[in-house]
């Protein structure tokens, strides 16, 4: 059995450094976002001189480097502060995990007095908390707030942190707002919405040629000299493109790609080995967010994908019948009775149509609306991937 190990441990390998083709590793360098970078750093500069600087807002799809690109402008701001005599404090909040007003403030406070113990305090506490310390150090506070669609009541998280604005005599609090949901910004609050945009920034999904290069860039640190063939980096970076766009998924296939030439013993990594990745790919990145879904999103994609698989049918003004395209009706009708048969309460038609947008926004659904006329307006749904891989993770996943 020990030989196992020996042979795991002494095993050929294509990578030299494997964390670097992560996508939780960010370069120093970030190709093709130089024109963002620039734009937020000339948003940012009058923090250097104690001018009030704007608020914020960056969106774009997944994977295209919005938090990569404010982190990367917030770490050259702070190492140039001495340099022009200014404080400036950067904190980033990560709205899925700090998803109360309570627990952003929380990480603000923790970070401005990083000695003290602050869990349990009553919110007042922290607000005055923080506002001592902006007034005092004379702070250019700067937080961003990323997946900031995820926060629970936004509207009051801002108009809390606009407000200190008004209550402290020296230094500022800067909100940098990040989104990869792409209509968040039309269902803002409008104060909400002209607080947070003042600035903002759209990020287009990269192309096959600027996914090649960011490929190209971890290649050379991440896998042994001559290791991957040309024809496989073309290959990930045309298919990445033509998919989302996304830099994360370009990267996870490298990576996976890598693990498949390991496996073979290959001393090169080919256009086969992407392909072959390409499965295991889509399997996790699917697999992973059905099974990280609430209970009633669960239990609404469950039901599109039982339509989908028997009665489902549209049919289109031309006559003909899209088989695997549902009406939201119908989908609503199959939640309910899914609830009922579970002995759970559905939930209203309003909140459904939310629910599947977000099933679309995290592209496990695509949705189009009806066109007028015919049958007025209603929200065609249908299943991104097959119905019976669907049902599968769900069965195995349902609480
Ligand atoms: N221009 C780039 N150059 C090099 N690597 C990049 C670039 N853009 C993105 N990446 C890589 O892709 C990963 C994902 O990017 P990032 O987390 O910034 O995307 P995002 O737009 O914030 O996505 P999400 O909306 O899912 O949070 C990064 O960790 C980094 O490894
Ligand atoms: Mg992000």
């Amino acid at each position: 059995m020990n030989d196992i190990f020996e042979r795991e441990l002494t095993k050929e390998t294509v990578f030299k450094d494997r964390n670097v083709i992560s996508p939780h590793h960010i370069p120093d360098n970030l190709p093709h976002r130089e024109k963002e970078i620039e734009k937020i750093m000339k948003v940012l500069a009058p923090s250097l001189s104690n001018k009030t600087s704007k608020n914020l807002f960056l969106y774009g799809k997944t994977g295209t480097g919005k938090t990569s690109v404010a982190k990367h402008v917030l770490s050259r701001l702070i190492q140039v502060k001495d340099k022009y005599k200014v404080t400036v404090d950067a904190v980033h909040v990560n709205c899925r995990i700090q998803n109360t007003k309570y627990q952003v403030l929380l990480k603000m406070v923790e970070y401005c007095y990083p000695e003290q113990e602050f869990i349990g305090y009553p919110f007042a506490h922290l607000h005055d908390k923080l506002i001592k310390y902006i007034d005092k150090t004379k702070t250019n506070f700067i937080v961003m707030l990323d997946e900031v669609d995820k926060n629970g009541n936004l509207d009051d998280l801002l108009y809390t942190l606009t407000r200190i604005n008004d209550e402290v005599q020296n230094g500022q609090l800067i909100l940098i707002g990040i989104t990869n949901d792409v209509s968040f910004k039309d269902r803002l609050d409008p104060r909400s919405k002209s607080t947070l945009c003042e600035e903002e920034m759209v990020f287009p999904p990269y192309n096959a040629d600027e996914l090649k290069e960011i490929i190209e860039q971890r290649i050379k640190t991440g896998f042994k000299e001559d290791a991957v063939s040309k024809s496989a980096i073309n290959l990930a970076a045309a298919m990445s493109a033509q998919e989302s766009g996304d830099a994360r998924r370009a990267l996870i296939l490298m990576q996976k790609a890598g693990d498949v030439a390991d496996d073979e013993e290959s001393k090169k990594v080919t256009d086969n080995h992407v392909k072959i990745a390409r499965e295991s790919v889509e399997e996790e990145i699917v697999y992973e967010t059905i099974k990280t879904l609430p209970e009633h999103q669960k239990i609404l994609l469950y039901g599109i994908a039982q339509l989908t698989s028997n009665t489902g049918h549209y049919e289109k003004l031309d006559g003909s019948i899209d088989k695997k395209t549902l009406m939201s009706g119908q989908v609503y009708e199959r939640y309910e009775s899914l609830c009922k048969s579970r002995g759970k309460e559905p939930k209203t038609a309003r909140w459904c149509r939310e629910y599947i947008h977000d099933l679309d926004m995290l592209g496990l659904v695509t949705t189009n609306i009806s066109g007028k006329g015919v049958r007025g307006n209603t929200t065609l749904i249908k299943l991104a991937y097959p119905e019976d891989k669907v049902k599968k993770v769900l069965e195995e996943h349902f609480t």
